[in-house]
């Protein structure tokens, strides 16, 4: 049998790259044809800017799978419309690309009035932009995301994966718009990128294994996270993160760890935070275990999640509040070997006004110190 590639143009479907005529059928039906080809199918965007509803790309297809997306993708504004909390999901699929340096525009501001999740636990979520679920062997590159409505990225399930060079961006001031969310999957790794949100530029949920973020610059935003952690029974563990090369740039966090407190059993181990750059942030490193962002929540007990092996190395700037180095752990599972090797977080740019908090942690340090270790 031959191997042989082929592009299938959208616009050969009917897509209409006025940003008025919804292209999402037209869209399908490229992605139908070049999912069933055998060999190497593209689904080819060409520049322009279409208007499409929810879609759901689906494997098993019968060879690897591009998208090459040069237009400007636009989500309905009208929420009626989305069926799910997905805006656009690609499901069950081996080898999978997406490049092209087009836009997705998830058109968030008219939604984000509708965001109850920053008040309430047992929200309606609005749809993410791009979701991906049970993917395998996947690189997403040099694509932008603006405004979602929710997360721009989430992705669950999945085994290798590759983002690089992506451009995602919504105001600081945005609900929710976390950057690329990861949860249940193993070697994901995010490069060279910029993100800067209302939210998390990165957050890593329950099940996330050997995730590696280098050279990624977040701001605004909350920050890189681990967490929230241990809302759910049974959630799966966390192990294996390394966040290096970083920028962090008018964050409210650095880097941080957070589990709810009370909270079910699990572990989250074996993170290295290294080489970071923070530029004006205000909490640059966190672990907090009593965790719980509503008002109503009381804290009965501690957090059962069993945070150890966490580095913290050669992270340098200047915080704008004094407690620099706050570790905050649990009474139930303190943390266990925690490193911290030089740090120099000025408060402000002043050395002596920088301070450290750590409670129930047991850790070293070595290095240079600003501000002084608790250990
Ligand atoms: C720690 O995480 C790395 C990936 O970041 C992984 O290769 C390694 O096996 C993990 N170590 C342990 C003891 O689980
Ligand atoms: C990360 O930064 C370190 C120290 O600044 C440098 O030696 C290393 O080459 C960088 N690595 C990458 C992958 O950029």
């Amino acid at each position: 049998a031959s191997w042989s590639s082929r592009v299938f143009n959208v616009m050969k479907y009917g897509a209409i790259a006025d940003g008025k005529t919804d292209s999402a059928k037209a869209f399908l039906w490229a992605w139908k044809d070049a999912c069933a080809w055998w060999g190497k199918g593209t689904v080819w965007i060409p520049k322009g800017t279409y208007l499409a509803g929810p879609m759901r790309f689906e494997g098993p297809c019968n060879g690897p799978t591009v998208f090459v997306v040069q237009g400007t993708v636009k989500a309905p504004t009208n929420l009626a419309v989305f069926d799910s909390d997905t805006w656009i999901r690609f499901i069950y699929i081996h080898r999978l690309m997406i490049r092209g340096g087009g836009t997705f525009d998830g058109q968030g501001a008219s939604a984000w009035p509708y965001n109850k999740c920053t008040k309430y636990t047992d929200c309606k979520t609005l749809p993410i932009t791009l979701q991906f679920d049970f993917i395998t062997d996947a690189t997403v590159r040099g694509i932008h995301l603006i405004n979602s409505k929710f997360f721009h990225i989430q992705v669950f399930q999945c085994q290798k994966m590759k983002f690089r060079a992506l451009k995602i961006f919504a105001p600081e001031d945005s609900p929710n718009t976390d950057g690329i969310h990861i949860g249940s999957s193993t070697g994901i790794r995010i490069y060279n990128s910029i993100i800067g949100t209302g939210d998390d530029c990165i957050s890593l949920g329950p099940g996330s294994k050997d995730i590696l973020i280098s050279n990624v610059h977040c701001g605004p935003g909350h920050g890189i996270s681990v967490g929230s952690l241990g809302r759910n029974p049974n959630e799966e563990d966390v192990n294996g993160l390394i966040v290096r090369n970083c920028t962090f740039s008018g964050t409210g966090n650095g880097v941080r760890i957070k589990t709810w407190a009370p909270s079910p059993s699990s572990m989250a181990r074996n993170f290295t935070f290294e080489h970071i750059f923070m530029n004006n942030v205000y909490n640059p490193i966190v672990i907090d275990q009593q965790y719980c962002p509503y008002k109503y929540c009381n804290q009965p007990a501690s957090s059962q999640v069993q945070i150890s092996d966490v580095k913290f190395r050669n992270i340098w700037g200047n915080s704008l509040s004094k407690l620099a180095v706050n570790l905050l752990c649990s009474q139930g599972q303190p943390c266990q070997n925690i490193e911290l090797r030089d740090i120099y977080l000025p408060y402000n740019g002043v050395e002596e006004h920088s301070a450290s908090s750590c409670i129930y942690v047991n850790g070293f340090s070595y290095g240079k110190q600003i501000p002084p270790s608790c250990f």
